[in-house]
């Protein structure tokens, strides 16, 4: 019997994790009258027990439209790896075995985690010892398997094709190229939806290095058409053809991914070598992680909050939420990890964008 359940995010933050919050919320008090505890800080919380706290139908009004999320995230809290200070030294210690002792000692029946690969990968391991977990798949990046889409993504992709459009007006008023490097990590979702959203030239993407003289050949192109500018999307994680090398920052600290970025720069640096043009370059960075959802995300976010407490009314722990289609279902969270969904380059979305007239850079 479900008497009280727990909810956290982890990992990065994006646009709609309040609404999923909200929805869990109402969902699990008002219609399976089931206590609810917010944790703070994602598995932090469950290894620091004080940031848990009780949560009643005041503690989620207005926040469908807010940004973030109101339990607060961390992508350095692996719990199996967790960072402690040991005199002068930082060691990481597997802490794991503190969360399944505090998920019993507070009784929570049930624990909603909503997170990426990394918290959904932790979130496995911790149900394979035992703990009640259900996952909702959360990213800007839309890299995560089994599901259409993850919520946030849209959003991310709308920032993007806002800043395309107004990119557009200066690039053609100044007869200059305009790079714009967008987020994604390995996946080019953003980059190609936003990049055809906002009528880009030219799309760059880690599932097609690119080649530079393609990418001039596409601006003389236009040059000869008479249009004098040209608008360049990349996404952070795109690089050359016989680079193979992305711009990466080096992990800073154990357990946390390594920073991409840079490639923007890289083919600013390049254009104006090849070409006589003046070129710019915008990186938009984290405020493609903020704002207010657009609806599509708001209504997928509630229906990803709902669904998690009916799996765990069925008691169907080690189980995500997804998108198939038209209808929400479920989907072990083992097959979900690891497992990264990629751009198809031989995709219909890409062959859109190829018959747009768009280079892709190969
Ligand atoms: O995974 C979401 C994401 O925004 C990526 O697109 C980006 O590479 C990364 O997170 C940035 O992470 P951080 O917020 O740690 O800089």
């Amino acid at each position: 019997m479900i008497k009280r359940i727990g909810i956290l995010t982890g990992g990065g933050d994006c646009p709609g994790l309040n609404a999923v919050i909200r929805a869990a919320v109402k969902s699990a008090i008002m219609h399976y009258g089931w206590e609810v505890y917010g944790i703070i800080d994602g598995f932090d919380g469950l290894i620091n027990t004080e940031k848990m706290f009780h949560m009643d139908m005041s503690s989620v009004k207005g926040i469908l439209p807010r940004g973030g999320t109101i339990l607060g995230t961390s992508n350095r809290g692996n719990p199996f790896k967790f960072p402690v200070k040991e005199g002068d030294e930082i060691v990481t210690k597997d802490l794991s075995g503190e969360i399944l002792k505090n998920l019993l000692e507070n009784q929570i029946d049930g624990l909603i985690v909503i997170g990426g690969d990394g918290t959904l990968n932790i979130a496995n391991q911790l149900y394979k010892r035992g703990a009640n977990i259900v996952g909702v798949p959360k990213t800007i990046d839309n890299d995560l398997s089994m599901t259409d889409y993850t919520f946030g993504f849209f959003t991310a992709v709308n920032t993007a094709s806002e800043a395309i459009d107004k990119l557009h007006t200066t690039a053609e008023s100044h007869h200059r190229i305009m790079i714009i490097e967008v987020m994604g990590r390995d996946a080019g979702w953003i980059a190609l939806n936003s990049g055809i959203a906002g009528g880009a030239d030219i799309i760059l993407i880690p599932e097609i290095p690119f080649d530079l003289e393609k990418i001039v050949e596409k601006i003389n192109l236009r040059r000869e058409r008479q249009s004098h500018f040209s608008i360049i999307v990349v996404a952070e994680g795109a690089f050359e053809k016989d680079r193979d090398k992305q711009y990466i920052e080096k992990a800073k600290n154990e357990g946390t991914l390594p920073r991409y970025g840079g490639i923007g720069n890289y083919i600013a640096s390049k254009l104006t070598e090849m070409t006589d043009m003046d070129v710019r370059t915008t990186v938009l960075g984290h405020v493609q992680r903020g704002g207010s959802p657009t609806p599509f995300d708001r209504i997928l976010a509630s229906r990803f909050g709902v669904e998690a407490c009916d799996l765990i009314a069925q008691m169907k722990f080690g189980f995500m939420v997804s998108l198939n289609g038209k209808d929400i279902t479920s989907v072990p969270i083992e097959k979900v990890i690891n497992n990264q969904k990629l751009v198809d380059p031989y995709g219909q979305l890409v062959e859109t964008a190829r018959r747009l007239q768009i280079e892709m850079g190969d």
